[in-house]
């Protein structure tokens, strides 16, 4: 394989599959490992053959958090001028879905990884976190913004203020992670492969139009939503969508 932290596949027709795979630091997120990760997500992004990606870790870890033995001896200046973290902002930039599947451990920034992706899915053993609190620091990869937008105010300043774990069903009831599974991965793959079989441009633009709602007012997030569904007429999926329904038969995709 050309990447040394992380394992890449196609388990299924459409879909991507990232195992972050560093087992003996239960996968802390070292700069290599996001260069690579990153790395495979703008591959898979481009790819015309992959419609939906999933990302996940170990049955123990989805992921420790960043590397802390790699931070420990950053100072200021090396962090802001070789832009620390500023690469996982990445991640946002992918159109296609990105679900994540979690067991094990998700601390600090494997918990923010799982936040950035545009579904979670959770193992009952999942232990998620924002133990940076611990560390003299704070959440850096989004914790403190993601859980304050989904979860609100007074859960994002207990877990970030104190440090505690949480489980996956308190991850579900606060609308954090969508459901739990025991058997998370093959879900995860069950649902990508379902996304998989749509438009992928619809696909897309219903991702892009979620996303807005985090950005902006509701007003304008209405806005934005109606003139992506007035330009999805100009595609070829939205006649043949449609006349398979008229037709009574299955559409066929040309994902455009
Ligand atoms: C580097 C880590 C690591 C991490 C675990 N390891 N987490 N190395 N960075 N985040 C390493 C351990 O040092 C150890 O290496 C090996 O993985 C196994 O871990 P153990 O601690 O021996 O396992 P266990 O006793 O089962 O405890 C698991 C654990 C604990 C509870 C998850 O490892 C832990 O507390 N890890 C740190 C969690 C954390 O604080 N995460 C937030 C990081 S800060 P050796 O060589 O000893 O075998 C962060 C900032 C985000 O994420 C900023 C923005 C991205």
């Amino acid at each position: 394989s050309q990447y040394q932290n992380i394992l890449t596949s196609r388990p299924a027709d459409g879909v991507a599959l990232i195992t972050l795979n560093r087992p003996k630091a239960l996968n802390a997120l070292s700069s290599p490992l996001y260069e690579e990760l990153n790395h495979a997500l703008a591959s898979f992004d481009a790819d015309e053959g992959i419609r939906a990606m999933v990302i996940t870790g170990s049955e123990k870890a989805f992921a420790a958090g960043a590397d802390i033995k790699e931070m420990k001896d950053k100072d200021f200046s090396d962090a802001f001028k070789n832009r620390f973290l500023e690469n996982w902002a990445l991640l946002s930039q992918i159109r296609k879905p990105i679900i994540a599947a979690v067991s094990g451990y998700a601390l600090g920034g494997g918990c923010e990884l799982a936040m950035m992706c545009d579904i979670i899915l959770a193992s009952p053993t999942a232990v998620f976190g924002q133990p940076e609190i611990n560390l003299g620091v704070i959440p850096g990869g989004g914790g403190t913004q993601r859980i304050a937008r989904v979860a609100g105010k007074s859960i994002a300043m207990e877990l970030t203020l104190t440090g505690r774990n949480f489980t996956a069903a308190e991850a579900v009831s606060w609308g954090l992670v969508s459901r739990i599974s025991d058997k998370v991965l093959d879900d995860a793959l069950a649902m990508a492969t379902t996304i998989a079989s749509k438009s992928a441009i619809a696909v897309q633009a219903g991702k892009e139009a979620v996303n807005v709602a985090y950005e902006t007012s509701l007003t304008e997030g209405l806005r934005y939503e109606r003139r992506i569904f007035h330009g999805l007429f100009a595609t070829r999926d939205q006649k043949e969508g449609m006349a398979a329904f008229a037709e009574k038969r299955k559409a066929t995709w040309s994902h455009s």
